[in-house]
């Protein structure tokens, strides 16, 4: 069992995005039972104000066929670093909030989502860029890196 977290700031635009994304490419694999799958926030938030996920988000899985629950954000807990092997960031700024919160990253279990392609960018905030197609585009290449990477 390979477990993933996706994280970013609010965990209501990007990280519910690349849970759905990455769910649907396990199931389409066949491979729903090897993956445990979860997002989280860095910041509480949107957890205070029990914010669910970004419309546009909803929109723009729907329009792409990939089906989703409702979620509620949630920000990660210190204790959690322990359940994940993998934990993928969308952007620098996440990294390093990742690093205050669950202190030094001994098992080297966090990467930037995009720093499994050939292009190790940050993933945009469309909560300011209103950007949510790029979004889409951007986790899709770094969860199908991610599924490469760990087939080798
Ligand atoms: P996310 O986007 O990190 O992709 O979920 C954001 C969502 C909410 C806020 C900022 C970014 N906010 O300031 O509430």
């Amino acid at each position: 069992m390979i477990k993933v977290v996706f994280v970013c700031l609010g965990n209501i635009c990007r990280s519910p995005m690349a849970e759905f994304i990455f769910k649907q490419m396990v199931s389409e694999r066949g491979l729903d039972n090897e993956f445990q799958i979860a997002s989280r926030a860095t910041e509480k938030y949107n957890e205070l104000c029990h914010a669910g996920i970004h419309p546009r988000t909803k929109q723009i899985l729907q329009e792409m066929h990939i089906p989703f629950q409702e979620h509620f954000s949630r920000q990660i807990r210190k204790n959690e670093y322990d359940d994940f092997d993998y934990i993928l960031a969308m952007d620098s700024q996440n990294v390093s909030d990742l690093h205050q919160l669950l202190g030094p990253d001994h098992q080297h279990k966090i990467f930037r989502l995009l720093d499994f392609t050939p292009n190790p960018l940050n993933i945009k905030d469309p909560w300011y860029t209103g950007n949510f197609d790029e979004t889409y585009w951007d986790i899709t290449e770094g969860c199908e890196a991610f599924l490469s990477f760990l087939k080798k």
